[in-house]
């Protein structure tokens, strides 16, 4: 906890150079339980004069040193420190990241468990020489971007709080995270651990508050030297309009609509489920849901109906009972937002299920599992990112239609494609615009590799080599072996 529990509402405060600071106008913003729709926290909101202290503080432990010079191999042993804490509380923090989020539990768990291996990924920075002629000798030295701000939302929270800070702290960087207004809580208790693994203060600095104001700001400040920003489209293209007045670096990762597509000689059953489980897993709070199923017209009726007969076997529950495979959406404005385009897909195609409240519930922000059928693409439900339990299914004709279906969108974040014809897959797989295309499976996701968007979906890469890639700048140093002066006035 980081500073006075009271029974049922804790407090929260923003974490700044190492200490526990209260917001300097007072001001404070409720967090809920979506499941129960009740207060469980009130956080200290930052305005523009937290954010200005949080960035002199990473700003100064960036410049000071030591976090940008020590070896990667020692800030490698810190990050493996903390994903070891992360481990001993596993189950307190599944436990607040579920009750926050509205999450099952046994999602919450796993998320945690991500969380610990990301922060075990300590990918060590290389350089390399330069194969110039034989009187000089160049090399690259890769080094820190500098200063990074970080900005969240709240479908994974601490996930996507582990995503951000973990390569920026292997490449060197310093940090200031915002996470998302609705769900805080997990970063700011891992935080109550970061002095205690070796992290120097002001290395990582967390401000909580709202992203017109805490958000905006971090954007804006000269001292930042980057962004990087998991959200909507419409955020991420404010961001780089701020961004571009002090030209920071700007990574983004922006969501989809992205295509799950099945041909007639897949398997039959494994079909079936990865439809369900590609876009209702996270209650469909999913920057990769499987949201548009493009099925071939052979399979297409049976198809529609093999998914609404196995979708109604989804339960529906309480995030802490271990049965239960679809929570309450985050928040009353998500639950308002997903229920607007329930309203407007009933206009636009066919409800094989769900379209509304699940009954069962008095209280929460539960959205029945919903399957509309004979989208047209040009539908607004096929186009726009809904970021809720909606899928939309949509017939095609052979490969060619599939593929064209499957690109026609602003997006390109991710795609799966399901067939056991490997000359279709491959086809299908390099004619796809999209930063992840999965072959018979949607969503599995490794800290080994790319994760990241084409087209409006965003630009640059997280994980692996290539997330750790965005937090450095590359110098080139150039070494003249010729002792011979220039010569040439
Ligand atoms: P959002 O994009 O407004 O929020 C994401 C983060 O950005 C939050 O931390 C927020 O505080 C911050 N933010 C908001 N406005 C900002 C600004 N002007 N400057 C700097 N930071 C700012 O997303 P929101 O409103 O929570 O959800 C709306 C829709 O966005 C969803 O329905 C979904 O379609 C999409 N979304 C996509 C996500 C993804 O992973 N791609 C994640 C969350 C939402
Ligand atoms: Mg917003």
């Amino acid at each position: 906890m980081s500073s006075g529990a009271t029974a049922g509402v804790r407090t929260y405060k923003n974490y700044v150079n190492g200490e526990w600071l209260g917001g300097s106008s007072g001001e404070t913003f409720a967090v809920y339980d979506p499941s129960t729709e009740e207060v469980i926290a009130q956080v200290a909101a930052a305005g523009s004069a937290d954010v200005d202290l949080a960035v002199k503080a990473a700003r100064a432990a960036f410049d000071g040193g030591p976090w940008s010079t020590t070896s990667a191999q020692d800030r490698g042993r810190v990050l493996f420190r903390l994903a070891e804490k992360i481990r001993q509380n596993s189950a307190m923090l599944a436990e607040i990241e579920c009750r926050n989020t509205g999450k099952p539990i046994v999602e919450a768990e796993y998320d945690i468990a991500d969380v610990a291996t990301c922060f075990e990924y300590s990918n060590k920075v290389l350089g390399n020489v330069n194969p110039v002629p034989a009187n000089a000798l160049s090399f690259t030295l890769r080094e820190p971007v500098g200063v990074a701000g970080q900005i969240i939302p709240w479908n994974y929270p601490l996930l996507m709080a582990a995503w951000k800070l973990a390569p920026a702290l292997a490449a060197g960087c310093t940090c200031i995270l915002k996470p998302a207004e609705q769900t805080p809580l997990t970063v700011l208790e891992v935080a109550n651990w970061f002095r205690e693994v070796g992290l120097p203060p002001g290395v990582v600095n967390i401000i909580n508050g709202l992203g017109e104001t805490a958000g905006a700001a971090l954007v804006a400040h000269p001292g930042v030297d980057k962004i990087a920003f998991t959200g909507s489209a419409a955020v991420g293209k404010i961001i780089v309009k701020s961004a571009a007045d002090t030209l920071k670096r700007v990574t983004l990762e922006l969501g989809g609509k992205s295509p799950n597509i099945f041909f007639t000689d897949a398997d039959w059953e494994a079909s079936i489920d990865g439809a369900l489980f590609g876009v209702f897993i996270n209650q469909g709070e999913v920057c990769s849901a499987g949201s548009r199923i493009l099925v071939e017209k052979k399979i297409y009726s049976k198809f529609v109906e093999a998914m609404k007969e196995k979708a109604k076997r989804i339960k529906l529950g309480a995030p802490f009972e271990r049965e239960t495979k679809m929570g309450p959406l985050v928040s009353k404005e998500q639950y308002d937002r997903v229920s607007s385009y329930l309203e407007l897909g009933k206009k636009e195609a066919k409800v094989a299920i769900g379209g509304g409240r699940p009954k069962q519930f008095a209280k929460g922000y539960y959205v029945e599992p919903t399957i509309f059928y004979d989208v047209e693409n040009t539908a607004r439900i096929a186009r726009e990112e809904i970021f809720g339990p909606v899928a939309s299914v949509i017939p095609f004709d052979g490969e060619a239609d599939a593929i064209r279906i499957a690109n026609d969108t602003p997006y390109g974040l991710a795609a799966a494609v399901w067939t056991r014809d490997i000359y279709k897959a491959f086809r299908v797989v390099k004619s796809l615009r999209a930063g992840i295309v999965w072959v018979n499976h949607m969503q599995p996701t490794y800290v080994e590799a790319p994760w990241g968007g084409y087209k409006q979906s965003g630009f640059g890469r997280e994980l692996g080599p290539w997330g750790l890639e965005e937090y450095l700048e590359t110098k080139q140093v150039f070494v003249n072996l010729d002792e011979t002066p220039i010569g040439w006035y």
